[in-house]
This record gives C-alpha cells, structure tokens and sequence, in this order.
C-alpha cells in the first residue's frame, strides 16, 4: 500500500524524510516522489521505479527544505509511470498532495472540476484541484481540507504541502496516519516506525482528525465527533529494527520464531483468562482474518470446536451475509498482524452490538484501538510482505486458549516447544529442504493435499509458494479429490501430502489414488507413509504439530524464490498491508 511521509521543523528536512519514505518500502511500492518548499518556490521531484534510483536521478541528497511530503505509490488507478507518480500539483503550482486510499468518486468530482489540467490517470489527483478552487472561493487551506474530506467517498489519508501558507495539513479517513512530534518539528506518517529515529511522541490520528503544522506549531481537529487528542510515548526499542545478519527480512523473520515462541513461556495469562470469561459466554464466535490470518483463523475455528464452542471463521469479505443473523451473544474474534487491512477495519462498524477481541501484532494500530480486548501476538516488528512469525504466533494463541479451555493446564507440549527442544531443523531436514525447494524451483503448478485440521496448513502452504514463489499452488482437501480435482492428477503432477499422525489412516487411501495415477508425492509429515515418493520429516510437536509444518512452508517459498532471483521480501503486486478494499 502507498506510504506517506511529511516533515516541518527547523532544521533541513530532506535527509529525514528520505530516510522516513525509505523506512515505509516494506509496504510495497512502484514509485516515488517528494515535494518540497525552497526559496519560496514549491518542487516536486518524482518518477515510478526504485527510492533509491529515484533519490540518484534527481541528486535528492544535495536538495535543502524545512518543509516537505515524499510518497510511494502502489498503484490502484493507473499504470505505474512517472505521470501517476504522487505528489501532484495544483494548475498554479501552490500546492502538492499525496495520497493513500482510494477515491471512489473520484470521476463524479473530476467532472466538476472545470479549465483543470489533469495530468495523470489517477483517483489521487483530484484532491489538489479541489484545493485549488476551494481555496480560489476563499476557504482557508483547513475549511477547504473539511470540504475535500466530507466530499470524497472511500478510504483516504492525504497531506498537503501549501506555498502560500507555508504549512503542511494533512487529514485521516480509512487509512493509516500518525503525527509526530520532535523537540522543534513535526512530522507526519503511516506507519510509528518510519518516525521512531527522530520522535517517540506521536498522536495516533482518528477518522476524521485533520492536522495542520509549520515548523513551530500544530492544530488537529476532528470534523466527525469530539476527540481528546493524546500524546503517546513509544518505547523506541520496540518498534526499531534492523535486518541484522540476515540477507532478508523474511529469512530473519523465519528464524526468529524459535526465539519468539520461546518467550511465550512468561506469557501474561490474564489477558487470555479474560478472553476465556468472554468465549465461554459466547452464543457462537466469529474469527475473522484475511490471508494468513484467515487460514490460521480456520484452523482455531476447528479447535475451538473440539473444545465445545460454536466457532466459525470467515473472510470479512463474507460478513454481509451474516449480518442479519447475528445476535448480541455473538463474540468477533478478529485476526489482523498489521491491524490496518482495510477489509477489517471497514466491517467494525456492523459489529457494534458485538464483543470484540482483536489478535493483533501492530499494537498501536487502527484494530488494536477499536476492540474490547486486545491480544498482542508478540512477534515484533514484521517487515517481510509475507506472514511468517505473526502467522505462527497467531496460530500458537488460538492452541493456548484451546488448552485453557478444555482445562489442559500441564502445557506438557508447550514445555516441549518453549524449551526449543524440538528440533524443529535439523540437518536432515535442512538438506531435504533445499532438496525439495530445488524441485520446486523448476515447477510451475503443485499441488498440496491435506485433510481436517490439516487443510487450513495447505491453505497457508499454498499461499507462501504464490505469493513468494509464484508457484501455481493449490490446496486440496484429500476428502474433495474424488469429487473432481483427481481429474487434474497425472504422471507430471507434484503434490505434497500434509499428513499429521492422527489423519494417517484416512489420508492413506486418498495418497494411494494419487499415487495409482503416477502423481511424486512428497510428504510433510513427522511419521514415512508408503504413499510418499519421498518425505521431509516434521517433529512431533505434540498440540503444538502446525508450527514446524507452518515453518517448513515458509522455508521452502523463501528458498525457492531465492533460486528463482525473486525478491521475498518484496513480491510483485503485493503490500504488506492491504489498506484499500
Ligand atoms: C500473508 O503472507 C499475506 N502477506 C497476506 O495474506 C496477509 O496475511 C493478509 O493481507 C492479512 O494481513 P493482516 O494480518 O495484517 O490483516
């Protein structure tokens, strides 16, 4: 998703506000650009491909300004080239804007826009016309910002830079934004940890809040409702983060789950107590997630199923059709790392009635503030696009809750786990895997077959090799093959066979139908199966057996990207975090 960063103090702010874009790469982009205030005169500089050619082509190192916006742009209206870049000027060149969101009526307003010149095919664009006219009608840069703000539909945080009055202002609706506040100057972002090298005091800006600031003071306001607006300290060594001596933060953060889960052991259990007060008394809980956070959704639906609760998870996607059934009783369980997707965030509304718990790992993040109970999955800064830790973590808290609620307290499993003494990679399987990822590495289509509990383990398997691999990966309910999918089942097929000890039995006769129409199984499993035409043996990790099977799937896609030149930390077309429906 786009990121936005804006800046204004005393000193030069253009290494700053480098440094900050630089910081929100992760969220994934195609393109870049700033704009700044220099001897009275506003510049934008900007062009689609990489910050740091971009920084290069424009020498944005040698550049001087107190004041100034840098945006990168994924693209949602137009293709990404230099002219949908942001930030964009208004016909008189008085003002720029960036943009997060997206602007649903964005045509409608365009044509009322009369004599502007448009220069780019985006939604984004009209914002900084209708500055233009609204102010030209004598509205104050803030009365014209409540005007565009109450004017556009969908989700949005856009910041203006205006020449004439020296001033950045900058507005939330949907999207993302937090104002920082340093010794003497004032920033403005997506995200805390873009800021976190120069202030730890932010105001974590609501829907409707609008800021305006220069380099010696602030306003923000909100035009929805009335707001207290707090300043909150970060504790900066929680949120910093370096890549260390990894090569990707997405092979960081597959090794450091060991550590994570490890430190589960002095796991606050009051929080989880009180979530079981609230599940217990539930007529039926919803888990809500997209993506990962859906599959690992699915498979807590299924425990908390075998420990007595009415518990179904869905995609928000699907909320709709469950709105007209739902009752007071009914509890949300809602799973988001970034706590900011905006499939999420937008079906809160409908949820008013309803008790909220939010397992979220971005703590101050828009989810994280709008539940009853929050659960932190305690994964640390994730940076990778793909789920890897917050998707294990996640997956490790819906197993804890389960073992508190069938009152398995002797967590003789969770002693295993946090003693780290399973060894989840040893050498044997460190060479299978490479083995396997080399195989992978030359296939465009696999298929990963699973059943029970263990489909929601392909689902997430399945997702890691598309969206990091870009294999072709299709999860299969073992159950379902008879009933069509066998008919995709050939000599050339690779299937991987999940297979956790307690579906051995009923997954051999589907992995003897595959086998009988010559698909090369590879198993995933912790005990060999005759089916398989080879196996990476999982540790039996007792309540805890998705974690290595989850962990293995990550290793494999990292690898196999790896061999094919793909950057894991970076996949084309994605974002860390889906702000935009
Ligand atoms: C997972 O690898 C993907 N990057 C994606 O499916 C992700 O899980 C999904 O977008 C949900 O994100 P969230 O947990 O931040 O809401």
């Amino acid at each position: 998703m786009c990121g936005i960063i804006g800046y204004s103090g005393k000193v030069n702010g253009i290494p700053l506000i480098l440094k900050g874009i630089k910081g929100l790469e992760y969220r994934g982009y195609d393109s870049f650009g700033i704009a700044f205030v220099d001897s009275n005169h506003l510049f934008v500089k900007k062009n689609a491909g990489k910050i740091d050619e971009i920084i290069e082509e424009f020498d944005m190192n040698s550049l001087k300004s107190n004041m100034g916006i840098a945006h990168t742009r994924w693209a949602t209206h137009g293709k990404s080239i230099y002219k949908n870049a942001h930030p964009f000027m208004d016909c008189n060149e008085n003002f720029a804007v960036v943009h997060n969101g997206i602007i649903e009526n964005y045509m409608e307003i365009k044509k009322n826009l009369k004599g502007h010149k448009f220069k780019s095919e985006t939604d984004s664009e009209v914002l900084v016309h209708m500055m233009e006219d609204y102010t030209r009608e004598g509205l104050s840069l803030l009365q014209a910002t409540k005007r565009i703000l109450s004017e556009i539909t969908g989700s949005s945080a856009f910041a203006f830079i205006s020449l004439r009055d020296n001033k950045i202002i900058a507005a939330k609706n949907g999207s993302p934004l937090v104002f920082g506040i340093g010794k003497e100057s004032f920033y403005i972002s997506s995200d805390v940890p873009s800021l976190i090298d120069y202030t730890n005091r932010f105001i974590f800006m609501a829907d409707g809040d609008i800021v305006q600031f220069s380099s010696k003071s602030y306003k923000i306001e909100n035009v929805f409702k009335r707001v207290r607006h707090r300043i909150e300290t970060i504790n900066a060594d929680g949120v910093r983060y370096e890549i260390g001596n990894f090569q990707h933060f997405m092979e960081k953060e597959i090794f450091d789950q060991f550590k994570i889960w490890e430190s589960y052991k002095n796991l606050d259990l009051t929080i989880f107590e009180k979530v079981l007060v609230v599940l217990k008394e539930a007529r039926r809980v919803y888990i809500i997630g997209s993506g990962s956070s859906y599959y690992a959704s699915l498979y807590g639906a299924h425990i908390f199923r075998k420990a007595g609760l009415d518990a179904l998870a869905i995609e928000p996607q699907e909320l709709s059709d469950y709105v007209k059934i739902l009752k007071k009783g009914d509890v949300f369980f809602i799973v988001s790392q970034s706590g900011e997707t905006y499939d999420i965030i937008s079906i809160l509304k409908d949820l008013k009635d309803n008790a909220k718990i939010g397992l979220v790992n971005v703590m101050h993040s828009s989810l994280s503030r709008s539940v009853d109970i929050v659960i932190p999955m305690n994964a640390g800064t994730e940076r990778a696009v793909a789920a890897t830790k917050s998707m294990t973590t996640t997956v490790l808290t819906f197993i804890i809750v389960y073992s508190m609620l069938i009152n398995d307290r002797t967590y003789k499993d969770i002693e295993l786990l946090l003693n780290g003494r399973f060894n989840i990679y040893v050498p044997s399987v460190e060479k299978l895997v490479n083995r396997v990822s080399e195989m992978l590495s030359k296939t465009r289509e696999i298929f990963i077959v699973a059943r029970n509990e263990d489909y929601p383990l392909a689902l997430e398997g399945a997702l890691k090799l598309k969206e990091v691999s870009y294999i072709n990966a299709n999860a299969i309910d073992m159950a379902t093959l008879k009933h069509g999918p066998l008919a995709l089942i050939t000599s050339e097929s690779l299937v991987m066979a999940i297979v956790s000890p307690s579906n051995e039995k009923e997954a051999s006769n589907n992995l003897e139908e595959i086998k009988s129409r010559g698909g090369y199984i590879i198993g995933i499993s912790t005990n060999n199966m005759p089916e398989f035409s080879t196996y990476i043996r999982t540790v039996d990790a007792g309540i805890f057996y998705p974690l290595p099977i989850i962990f293995l799937f990550q290793l494999l896609s990292y690898k196999t990207a790896i061999r094919k030149g793909i950057d894991p930390d970076k996949p084309r077309n994605l974002a860390k975090s889906v702000t935009v429906k």
